[in-house]
């Protein structure tokens, strides 16, 4: 088993991203984790996507939260990566918690707040699905650029781990993450120093990188302390301790 990488998007280079497709490539593979993204159609479904739009992961178009479940549920969202995957769909946040129920993996779910979303209707959604599907919750990490949405959650979710996401970790991180009992702090890797590497470590905290494709630039940040990291490429970290 793979412990410290996750499959990015369940594995953007392996399949079209945030697909069962993907997520089932992913295990395969054998590794612990996949990161995917969250948000709400317009009648309030969680659906696995990360743009605002379908338009460039389907054969549709329009913003995610304007177009319904059923016709979300209509569009091809495999064939712009390749022919072979034209069956995919958009999955929703039950389905996917369906198809890894019996696998052994851990799921980062990204809450994905575009501009004008309601983030109390998210998490209250999300907090049902998850309810709902009896997943075992130890096998949950929900993580947001949002800090607003990872309040929300403790509050719904206080017994699933959270991780709060920044591009660069804010001068503020320590304040955000004991604001929300955080497990982890996210950062992309280009952004990362070894001093705050050490310091949020220090801190007793989990360090997770986004989003590292070339295992050769992130030599480093694996002696820094990081944890986990996300990637579209897990298969090219397979040789790795
Ligand atoms: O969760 C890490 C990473 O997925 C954040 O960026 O835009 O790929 O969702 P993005
Ligand atoms: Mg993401």
């Amino acid at each position: 088993m793979i412990t410290r990488i996750a499959a990015h998007r369940g594995g953007a280079s392996l399949a079209p991203e945030n697909t069962l497709a993907g997520i089932h490539k992913a295990a395969e593979l054998d590794l612990s984790w996949i990161e995917i993204d969250t948000q709400l159609s317009a009648d309030g479904v969680p659906v696995i996507i990360h743009d605002k739009t379908v338009d460039r992961c389907s054969n549709g178009n329009g913003a995610v939260a304007d177009l319904h479940w059923s016709e979300l549920q209509q569009l091809d969202a495999g064939s712009w990566f390749d022919q072979a995957f034209a069956d995919e769909k958009f999955p929703s946040l039950s389905q996917v918690l369906t198809i890894c129920q019996p696998l052994t993996i851990q799921i980062n779910l990204e809450l994905k707040i575009h501009n004008g979303d309601d983030i109390n209707k998210l998490c209250e959604q999300v907090t049902r699905v998850i309810e709902q599907s009896g997943f075992p919750h130890q096998r949950l990490l929900i993580s947001s650029f949002n800090h607003q949405a990872m309040q929300q959650i403790k509050q719904q979710l206080p017994d699933i781990r959270r991780g709060q996401l920044w591009e660069t970790i804010s001068d503020d991180w320590q304040e955000q993450l004991q604001a929300i009992d955080a497990y982890s702090a996210h950062c992309h890797y280009r952004f990362l120093t070894k001093q705050q590497a050490n310091q949020v470590k220090q801190a007793g905290y989990q360090l997770i990188c986004y989003t590292a494709n070339n295992p050769d630039e992130v030599r480093e940040h694996w002696h820094w302390g990081v944890d986990l990291m996300i990637t579209d490429t897990p298969q090219r970290y397979l040789e790795m301790p």
